[in-house]
């Protein structure tokens, strides 16, 4: 299996959260990116969302993407690949990843902030940086269909990247910092239940670096094609 964050996608034009230039310098995660901002003050959160649609809606997939897609359609009949990604913008899908979880959601997407209501989540690009979208059905308040912090994984997806975890015989971490719950804990999963572990990122990781059997320090990429191809 592999796990995906943000600097997967550095390479198609898209911020990272951490480090310099990261979302998180310019907008300040708790006020924007918090089930709790979406109560208090709903317009932050979709301004964060409109920021990166904007980024998110042109960009196109890059080699690390299309590496980790070819994979999987070089696969035996015995193999499969389980590709769990920490992002919401659709680019593994884009690049032809047919065995995508995505553990934080759809940029994508809208859907209704009341649980009572019968809407479904739609696909939605809209950029809504002056006024909060209302349901059309019920009148409520619209939300991005992403995870925010303070908000549970979707079960569902928790579910199938557990499995994916726990059977794999190689877990490959790609561009993220290892950083965020429950991502992070993945590798050690992994790695106990007997798995090749390894990591293929700009910098080693703060904390999970005793986990990973091996690690790659280098642009997703350009490493990817190589490790993969
Ligand atoms: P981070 O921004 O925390 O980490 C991105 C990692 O990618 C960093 O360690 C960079 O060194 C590395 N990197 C940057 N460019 C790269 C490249 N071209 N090739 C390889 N590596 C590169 O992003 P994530 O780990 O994905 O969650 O962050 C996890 C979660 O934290 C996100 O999904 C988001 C965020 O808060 C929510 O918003 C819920």
């Amino acid at each position: 299996m592999i796990l995906t964050g943000a600097g997967v996608s550095a390479a198609s034009g898209l911020d990272t959260f951490r480090g310099h230039g990261g979302l998180w310098k310019q907008f300040d995660a708790e006020a924007c990116a918090t089930a709790t901002a979406l109560y208090t003050d709903p317009l932050r959160v979709w301004k964060l969302i409109s920021f990166m649609r904007r980024a998110a809606r042109t960009a196109k997939p890059n080699p690390a993407h299309q590496a980790i897609a070819a994979l999987e359609h070089r696969l035996s009949n015995e193999q499969s690949l389980t590709v769990a990604t920490q992002n919401i913008d659709g680019l593994h899908q884009r690049a032809g990843s047919g065995n995508v979880i995505e553990l934080h959601g759809r940029l994508s997407h809208t859907r209704c902030m009341s649980r009572r209501c019968s809407l479904e989540p739609f696909e939605d690009w809209e950029l809504y940086e002056t006024q909060v979208p209302r349901c059309e059905r019920c009148g409520a308040p619209l939300r991005p269909d992403v995870v925010l912090f303070e908000e549970l994984l979707p079960p569902d997806a928790y579910r199938a990247t557990e499995t994916a975890v726990q059977t794999c015989d190689l877990f490959l971490a790609v561009g993220t910092s290892c950083t965020v719950h429950p991502a992070c804990d993945f590798v050690y999963e992994a790695r106990d239940a007997g798995a090749r572990t390894m990591l293929v990122n700009l910098e080693p990781p703060e904390s999970t670096a005793d986990a990973f059997d091996e690690i790659h320090l280098g642009p997703a990429e350009e490493l990817l094609p190589l490790l993969l191809g």
